[in-house]
């Protein structure tokens, strides 16, 4: 089984079979991270260039720890310090750095669509690391990873996801790769925060949390974007916090073994009170320990992607 595309730019068209090849590959790369030397020659003498046009803590961090974890060689480059504010375009910049050889860019752009643009240019394996409020296919597969850990399963489940679902990428490639893997998935958020016509994915929604925390096995909790809101979307935050945060007295509500999700970064107090953010129902942390692991993966089922292609 090969995967299908040069590039990871979404999950949006990514198959069951494509969804479970790069989960099953994770598992085999997470016991590396458990291991006191946690270190393999499996991609020595590939380049990996990591671009960051956008702030990022954990994705960023995460490609450069597995980039290392897999002896690849990695390099990372962000906006400020470079050619950007001398004019050079973004193509003329990533064409500069495949003639260096990259095997993989990662890339994270404000612009939805960047990444795609850039791997129509390049015979490098692209994976998108979050453009704009588009999709942002890694952090859903450590996601679905994480979940599958905890639950066993995909097929059945049911995720509820609370937030600012109009502008979160995270939401989008979830959306795409949980339906896929047959889940059922429940958007749940203010009026001004669903966009019209989204159940044509294939979703169900809920305007009030307290109507539907019960039927969670998967609470996921997204931070409010008011970076990309350009205009007010919420009256305030101590009103959203009141409807929509994930509070302890919120939780007397959910299963007993429902398992709480957020991406990071988190703003305690709004979306989600400190006490479950910490508490046992909590895999927050989980999640990005788990990320390392499916970089990995994904670092090394796409940087061979080149060679095929040139061999076609
Ligand atoms: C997310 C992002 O940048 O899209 N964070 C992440 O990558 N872990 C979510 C967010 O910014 O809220």
């Amino acid at each position: 089984m090969q995967l299908k595309s040069k590039d990871l730019l979404g999950l949006e068209g990514v198959s069951r079979e494509e969804i479970n090849l790069i989960l099953d590959t994770t598992e085999s790369f997470h016991e590396v991270s458990e291991r006191s030397i946690k270190k393999v020659p499996t991609l020595r003498g590939r380049t990996i260039i990591n671009f960051f046009h956008e702030p990022s803590t954990r994705t960023r961090i995460s490609f450069e720890i597995a980039a290392k974890r897999l002896s690849a060689d990695g390099v990372n480059f962000s906006k400020s310090g470079s050619s950007f504010s001398k004019g050079e375009t973004l193509l003329d910049t990533v064409k500069n750095l495949e003639a260096m050889q990259a095997d993989v860019i990662v890339m994270r752009h404000g612009i939805p669509g960047a990444p795609h643009f850039i791997a129509q240019h390049l015979d490098a394996a692209v994976i998108n690391a979050g453009d704009g409020a588009h999709e942002h296919p890694t952090q859903a597969l450590l996601d679905m990873f994480t979940i599958k850990r905890h639950l066993g399963k995909l097929d059945g489940i049911t995720v509820v996801i609370v937030g600012d679902i109009a502008f979160s990428r995270v939401v989008r490639s979830n959306i795409y790769g949980l339906i896929t893997m047959g889940a059922r998935v429940i958007l749940v958020g203010p009026p001004t925060l669903i966009p019209v016509d989204i159940e044509k994915m294939g979703v169900e929604i809920s305007y009030k949390l307290d109507d539907v925390i019960d039927q969670a096995d998967v609470i996921m909790i997204l931070r409010i974007q008011l970076e990309r809101q350009g205009k007010v979307c919420l009256p305030s935050l101590r009103e959203y916090a009141k409807l929509y945060s994930l509070t302890p007295e919120r939780m007397k509500q959910a299963r007993p073994n429902a398992v709480v999700m957020h991406p990071g970064p988190i703003n305690r107090g709004i979306e989600i009170d400190p006490k479950i953010a910490d508490g046992d129902h909590s895999v927050i942390l989980e999640q990005v320990s788990n990320g390392v692991a499916v970089r990995m993966a994904l670092l090394f089922l796409f940087a061979g992607r080149k060679e095929l292609t040139e061999k076609r």
